[in-house]
């Protein structure tokens, strides 16, 4: 490994956040983790309060590890979390919470990271998208709006730091065996299951691809290696080569194939 760097991940309490800190801090870097709930202690990382929706909590976590280390050389945005359902059955509240925590969460963070990698000259800066960041998936609509959101902004973002040093990564996870699904909050209504009569079954196999995925090791390796990397690439999509196939079908068919291909899968009418 190259030198010891100063790494900041948000949301270590499961899933990729913990493999990505277990793996990074085992290879000598120095980890800071956000959590917002008492968990079980990595071997060399610290861990940092925060809750993304809450802007004090955000900076305060962002100049704690400051404080310590006077820099931040990786800044991982993985924190998130998944709203499902029907779109027409999604409550406005929760529409705006899917998008303050996947998205606002990471501009947020952003909002006091990027200042500092300019003014230290140079830095990494990878953010957590999905593949229902490059393709809207049914009965996931929200969570895809809020991938979207983040694909957008570091679209932007990227020209914008041309020049500075400073990277920025996109991970696109496909189905993995992690905390997301249970912690994923589903419109529960009795009517969204009798409007969209194909939603329970789409639900569950949903669940089920993400539970029988991949595992978080698998992806932390890959983050370890792109961010050993002198220049990362800009985005990185993580999965099975079915799901890397189907991106990829996207980009090539006439638009209605797609999405009958899509429907298909979801068993959509
Ligand atoms: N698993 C997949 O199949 C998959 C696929 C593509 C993309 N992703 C993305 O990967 C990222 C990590 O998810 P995961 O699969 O590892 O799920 P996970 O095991 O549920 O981990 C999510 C992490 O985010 C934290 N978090 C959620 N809401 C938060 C908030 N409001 N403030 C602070 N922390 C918050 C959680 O903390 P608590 O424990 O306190 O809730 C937890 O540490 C997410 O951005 C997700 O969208 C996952």
């Amino acid at each position: 490994m190259s030198t010891a760097q100063v790494i900041l991940i948000t949301g270590v309490s499961s899933g990729f956040g913990r493999a990505m800190a277990v793996k990074l801090a085992s290879q000598g870097h120095k980890v800071y983790g956000t959590v917002r709930r008492d968990v079980e202690a990595i071997p060399g990382v610290t861990y940092v309060t925060a809750e993304v929706q809450d802007e004090v909590s955000v900076r305060e976590a962002v100049e704690q590890v400051l404080a310590a280390e006077g820099r931040i050389d990786v800044f991982v945005n993985n924190a998130g979390m998944g709203i499902g359902g029907p779109i027409e059955f999604t409550s406005l509240e929760d529409a705006s919470r899917q998008m303050d925590i996947n998205f606002m969460g990471m501009v947020r963070f952003l909002h006091y990271v990027i200042p500092q990698m300019r003014r230290q000259g140079g830095g990494k800066i990878l953010c957590f998208s999905s593949i229902g960041g490059l393709m809207g998936l049914p009965f996931q609509g929200f969570y895809s709006a809020s991938k979207f959101a983040i694909e957008g902004y570091c679209e932007a973002l990227r020209l914008e730091l041309r020049g500075k040093n400073i990277d920025v990564v996109l991970i696109e996870p496909g189905d993995f065996a992690t905390g997301f699904t249970a912690s994923r909050k589903s419109s529960l209504e009795p009517e969204a299951y009798t409007a969209y009569p194909t939603y329970a079954e789409s639900l569950k196999s949903i669940e089920h691809d993400e539970q029988s995925g991949l595992k978080p090791e698998f992806l932390a390796e890959k983050v370890a290696a792109i961010i050993a990397r002198r220049h990362p690439a800009y985005h990185y999509i993580i999965s099975s080569l079915e799901q890397r196939l189907s991106v990829t079908l996207k980009a090539i068919l006439p638009q209605p194939w797609f999405a009958a291909i899509l429907a298909d899968y979801y068993k959509l009418k």
